[in-house]
């Protein structure tokens, strides 16, 4: 199985995307899962990872707390998308199995110097401050990381939370600017490939027809966190977007993009946060990033279902 650390602000999709991988130990091995300050801030997010991993009954998990705000700007949050504690949706305890007392991006750098070189992905599924934090403390760690695999950014979808802004990529652009630039191999699900996968009411009622806790958790998330969207863009179902990074991992052929340039817009007001992708070539900016932009959404709720079924 392939190594891995999920960097994570949960967040309900955040959630699905680790029961998805806890799911999936014939194909991935996590390592730890770092929070970081995104759609709530540190405290709630590193307590739902916890409360996650509880869902799934895996207290043995070692949850790390990494960075509490962005690099250069003050936090944005989305608790008007995910709720007052991130994760709303259903009531869950409070989280007994404990917060790893290193700080998440020593995890981070101590990890990747640990292990073989070039065998462990980064997930990051929020804002990128811990992975570039950890790249800018640790620069050695860079040319040790086998791939890493985000959710951020759009191109024809541009932007949820500005009109030209992914949530991830806006919340703290320098940080999304360092990993970009890292020359890391970059795998990247932006807007275009998360708004193919909408939570439509069968997709819904199959974690349901699990007819237990889990299905209840997952429904009760899901349906909350649908409908943030589903009024917003009046279509089918709300986009599930952090589980496709690891779905990509496990199904790569789900998924299909372009190796293209992507930049980061940190400068302007208007467009900050914006991935500058050249998606049609007219540039000779260095490729540096795979850009998803079509999924097999039957295939990825068939995987994503299967998977989390059998936590159960
Ligand atoms: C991203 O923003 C967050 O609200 C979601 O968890 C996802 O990672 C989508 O723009
Ligand atoms: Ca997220």
């Amino acid at each position: 199985p392939r190594k891995i650390i999920i960097d994570t602000d949960p967040g309900q999709d955040d959630a699905m995307a680790i029961l998805l991988a806890l799911g999936s130990p014939e194909e991935i091995d996590l390592l730890g899962i770092v929070a970081v300050a995104g759609n709530v801030p540190i405290a709630r997010t590193a307590e739902n990872a916890r409360k996650v991993c509880e869902v799934a009954k895996r207290p043995d998990v070692k949850v790390y707390a990494g960075c509490d705000r962005p690099l250069a700007h003050t936090l944005v949050t989305a608790e008007h998308v995910h709720g007052k504690t991130g994760l709303d949706g259903i009531e869950l305890p409070a989280p007994e199995m404990p917060i790893q007392d290193q700080h998440g991006v020593d995890f981070i750098i101590e990890t990747l110097r640990a292990e073989p070189a070039g065998t462990v992905t980064l997930c990051p599924l929020g804002p990128l401050t811990n992975i570039a934090t950890a790249f800018q403390k640790a620069p050695d760690i860079i040319a040790r990381v086998q791939e890493i695999v985000l959710m951020g950014g759009a191109y024809f979808e541009v932007g949820n939370v500005t009109p030209a802004a992914e949530f991830n990529i806006y919340v703290d652009p320098e940080a999304a600017e360092i990993v970009f630039k890292s020359g890391v191999k970059l795998t990247v699900m932006p807007l275009d490939c998360t708004h193919k996968v909408l939570v439509t009411a069968p997709r819904l009622q199959a974690f349901k027809d699990f007819g237990n806790h889990l299905g209840d958790v997952v429904a009760g998330w899901l349906d909350f966190f649908e409908r943030f969207d589903v009024e917003k863009y009046g279509s089918l179902g709300g986009p599930l977007h952090d589980p496709t990074v690891i779905a990509y991992l496990i199904k790569p052929e789900l998924f299909s993009g372009r190796f293209i340039n992507v930049e980061i817009e940190t400068g302007s007001e208007l467009t900050r946060g914006m991935t500058v992708a050249d998606w049609w070539g007219v540039t000779d900016r260095e490729q540096n990033a795979m850009f998803m932009g079509d999924a097999d959404a039957e295939g990825f709720f068939t995987l994503l279902t299967e998977r989390v079924r059998r936590l159960a």
